[in-house]
C-alpha cells in the first residue's frame, strides 16, 4: 500500500482553524482516502493528560516545552507514523510549528533548545504540509472572546499573539514548500470554497 501524508495545521486561537479543518476532512474523505484526525497537545490517552496540564496548570517555560514535547513523542510514535505507514493521510490539528510559535515566539523560548528537542523525538520526520490559517491578532481575539470559555494559552495578551503570528509566519518563510499560507480574514465560506477547491486534488 502506498504511504499516506501528514498534514498539520496551524495559527493562533481564533483562526477559524477548527470549522475550516473539517471542510478539509470531508473533502478529503469524498476522495475515498482513509482519514485519521488528531491533535496537540492530545491525540493519544497520556498525550490528552498531558494536554489538561498544559491548558490549566501554570508552570516554567522548559517543562511546558518538555511536556509538549513529551505529548508529540507518543502521539508520534502510536498514531502519526502507524497510521501514515498504513497508507491514511493523518490531519493534526496543530504539531511542532506551534512549539516554535507559541514557546518561542511566544514566551522567548530559545529556539536552540527546541531544536534540539524536535532533533531528538523526531528524527528528521514531520509534516508533507502545513496549512497556516493567517489571522491579525485583534480580530482573532475578538472571535475567541465571543466563542468560548479561554484556557491559560488564550489569556495572552495581544503582544503575545502578535509575536506568535509573526513567528508563524517566520517559519512560512522558511519552509515556502511545505507551507500553505490562507488569509483567514475573509468571511468563512469564501476560506472554505478555496480550501475545497485546494483538496478535491492537493496530493
Ligand atoms: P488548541 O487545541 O488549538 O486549543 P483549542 O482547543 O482551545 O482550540 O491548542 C491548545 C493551546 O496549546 C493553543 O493555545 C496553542 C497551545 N500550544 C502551544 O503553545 N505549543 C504547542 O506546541 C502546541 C501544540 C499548542
Amino acid at each position: 500500500m502506498a504511504k499516506g501524508r501528514f498534514i498539520t495545521f496551524e495559527g493562533i486561537d481564533g483562526a477559524g482553524k477548527s470549522t475550516q479543518v473539517e471542510v478539509i476532512h470531508q473533502t478529503i474523505v469524498a476522495r475515498g482516502i482513509e482519514v485519521v484526525r488528531t491533535r496537540e497537545p492530545g491525540g493519544t490517552p497520556l498525550s490528552e493528560k498531558i494536554r489538561k496540564l498544559l491548558l490549566t496548570q501554570s508552570m516554567e517555560p522548559s517543562t511546558e516545552t518538555l511536556l509538549f514535547f513529551a505529548s508529540r513523542a507518543e502521539h508520534i510514535a502510536k498514531v502519526i507514523k502507524p497510521s501514515v505507514e498504513r497508507g491514511a493521510w493523518v490531519l493534526s490539528d496543530r504539531f511542532t510549528d506551534a512549539t516554535y510559535a507559541y514557546q518561542v515566539g511566544g514566551r522567548g523560548f530559545p529556539a536552540s533548545k527546541v531544536e534540539a528537542l524536535e532533533a531528538w523525538t523526531q528524527e528528521g520526520f514531520g509534516p508533507d504540509l502545513t496549512v497556516l490559517f493567517d489571522i491579525d491578532p485583534e480580530v482573532a481575539a475578538r472571535r475567541v472572546a465571543k466563542a468560548r470559555n479561554l484556557d491559560r494559552f488564550e489569556k495572552e495578551s495581544l503582544d503575545f499573539f502578535t509575536r506568535v503570528r509573526n513567528a508563524y509566519l517566520e517559519r512560512a518563510r522558511q519552509n515556502p514548500d511545505r507551507f500553505l499560507i490562507i488569509d483567514s480574514m475573509r468571511d468563512k465560506e469564501t476560506v472554505s470554497d478555496e480550501l475545497r477547491r485546494i483538496f478535491s486534488t492537493w496530493d
